[in-house]
């Protein structure tokens, strides 16, 4: 992800999440020392997904996946997915986490599909007071702590 994506970036994440990101969050990211945000190209060089991970130490985090809903059922999403993991595996990371809406049921799928496992809820988690699901990715054979 470069400065140039965020637009179309930024106008994906508004058609996805009730409570979007902003251009200026976005901006921060591509700044941040932890951060290493990705784009899925279309193959006109348009943005047709994205996926923000953190990077701390020896665990990684999930922040915010999406793709345009012109893009979905595609793959794309699974491909964010499966390279951040494989990025995190080169990198030394032991075990990686992400939150998910309990009613997100495509999101669920794609990461129990991918391996995430349910490691605990935190209630009343979003702002409508609804759980988040927190979900962890193993690797490098540490055992499941939560
Ligand atoms: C979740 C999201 C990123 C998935 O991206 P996608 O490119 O459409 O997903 P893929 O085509 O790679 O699908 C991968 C898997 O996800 C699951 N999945 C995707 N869409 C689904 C749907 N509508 N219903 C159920 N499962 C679904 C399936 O397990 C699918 O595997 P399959 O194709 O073998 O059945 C996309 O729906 C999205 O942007 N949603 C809005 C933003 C969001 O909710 N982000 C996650 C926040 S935690």
């Amino acid at each position: 992800m470069t400065e140039r994506d965020l637009e179309q970036v930024v106008a994906i994440e508004n058609q996805s999440f009730p409570h979007p990101w902003t251009l200026e969050h976005f901006r921060e990211e591509l700044c941040s020392p932890h951060g290493f945000p990705l784009v899925a190209e279309a193959d006109r060089g348009g943005v047709a997904g994205y996926l923000c991970p953190s990077l701390i130490l020896d665990e990684g985090e999930i922040l915010d996946v999406a793709v345009s809903g012109d893009f979905r059922g595609k793959g794309i999403g699974r491909l964010l997915v499966a390279s951040t993991l494989e990025f995190f595996r080169e990198q030394g990371v032991m075990r990686v986490f992400l939150e998910v809406r309990v009613s997100n049921q495509a999101a669920i799928s794609l990461y129990r599909s991918l391996g995430f496992r349910e490691a605990g809820c935190r209630k009343r988690y979003y702002e409508n007071g609804e759980d988040a699901l927190l979900m962890d990715f193993i690797i490098n054979g540490v055992e499941h702590a939560v």
